[in-house]
């Protein structure tokens, strides 16, 4: 009997152009473009190269972070919905519950190389996200809940509504590079689960909250919250390397290590790395960076097997970076979600036109029934 796969693991599904995955060698591109270039860039370059495959027109970039702004603000409706949800709900599962029913009321003209509905409503949720976010964290702080349309660019926004204070051009621009580095990552288990979900015809909302509920997971996105976490509880460096022969002993996995596609390190590790140095200066965040360092070595020494290499994720120094930003570790994902959803959305763009219904087969396993064992 064929061996079953359930991990899908190098298994090819689809073709993409919209960003390159080279695990050996640790590159990550987007259409063509190293990660490492396209941190330097605007952050609406970044999304119109990822959704329209070519970097924006002075004209184009303009007009997309105008109307990015233009949707930001939440509505009348938008706000009701996120008074509605129960007490104490992960920031994720607002998120998943909340997008397909935001207001996707076109406040704007945008003209896009495209006519696509899906850009149009993906990049109205996507807007939002940031004041969505911002707000629910307010909310979940007993404070009130910005009403006004915006003027400001949405991670300046986003920091600013957090905190009730500006944030410094250099936080705002460690966001923004932030962000950028989890835009987007070829056929990840969000991703994956947005496009069998577009391969129904479903809307572009239900596609992304799709995505959002399997980017939850500790073994995706959520490892982001868990990775800071366990930092903290480890709390000196000098206690790593008893904690993973621990946890190794106990059968556990250490968060933000080891990645399906990456043989080597994550490159988005090691640009977080260096910012995550630049941001850490006070003592708390100095020693939080150097546990987190530390359970690096140990986790590489005692995980290292020949053919085997465990190296550090995006997910492991993106935690000390937030936390130098005053991000709780509870909205990490959601963090990532604000960034994730415009791959998403050039994942719909690109699905859409070539969709066909995605049904694999399961070998059944199970009882015959009964007339069928009597024939
Ligand atoms: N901690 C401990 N052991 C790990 C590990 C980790 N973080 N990541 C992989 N391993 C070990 C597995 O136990 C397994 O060991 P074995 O060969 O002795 O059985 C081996 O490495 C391969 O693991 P497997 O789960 O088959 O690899 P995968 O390709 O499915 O794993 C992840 C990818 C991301 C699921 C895995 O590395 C993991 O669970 N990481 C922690 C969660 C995380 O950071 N997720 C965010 C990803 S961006």
């Amino acid at each position: 009997m064929d061996e079953i796969d359930t991990g899908l693991e190098g298994v090819v599904v689809g073709a993409t152009k919209i960003s390159h995955v080279e695990g050996v060698v640790g590159r990550l591109s987007y259409r063509g473009h190293d990660i490492a270039t396209l941190c330097q860039r605007p952050f609406p370059q970044v999304i119109w190269l990822l959704l329209f495959g070519e970097l924006p027109s002075a004209q184009q970039e303009q007009q997309l972070a105008h109307f990015l702004l233009a949707h930001a603000a939440l509505g009348d409706s938008d706000r009701q919905l996120l008074g509605a949800v129960p007490e104490g709900t992960h920031p994720m599962l607002m998120l998943q519950g909340l997008v397909p029913l935001l207001s996707l009321e076109q406040r704007e003209s945008l003209e896009l190389p495209t006519r696509s509905e899906d850009a149009v409503h993906g990049l109205i949720i996507a807007a939002r996200l940031p004041a969505l976010i911002a707000s629910y964290f307010r909310r979940e702080q007993g404070l009130d809940w910005p009403l006004h349309s915006h003027s400001i660019e949405p991670h300046r926004l986003f920091l600013k509504t957090l905190h009730d204070r500006n944030p410094s051009a250099e936080q705002v621009a460690v966001l923004d590079t932030t962000q950028i580095l989890q835009m987007e990552h070829s056929y990840n288990a969000g991703t994956f689960a947005g496009r069998v979900t577009l391969s129904t015809q479903a809307p572009v909302q239900a596609s992304i909250s799709a995505s959002l509920g399997t980017l939850f997971g500790k073994l995706h996105g959520g490892a982001d919250q868990a990775a800071l976490e366990t930092a903290m509880r480890v709390a000196e460096p000098e206690q790593a390397a008893d904690y993973v022969r621990k946890c190794l002993r106990e059968g556990g996995r250490i968060m933000g290590m080891g990645h399906r596609e990456y043989r080597t390190v994550d490159p988005r590790a090691s640009l977080l790395k260096p910012l995550a140095r630049q941001l850490c200066k006070d003592p708390d965040s100095a020693r939080l960076l150097a546990t987190l360092e530390a359970i690096e070595a140990a986790c590489v020494e005692q995980l290292e097997k020949p053919g085997r290499s465990i190296r550090a994720n995006v997910e492991f120094y993106k935690g000390a970076v937030f936390h130098a930003l005053g991000i709780p570790p509870r909205y990490f994902t959601a963090l990532f979600a604000m960034a994730r959803v415009y791959g998403y959305i050039a994942h719909a763009l690109e699905f859409r036109p070539q969709s066909r219904l995605i049904r694999p087969r399961a070998r059944y396993t199970g009882r015959q029934p009964k007339d069928h064992q009597a024939a």
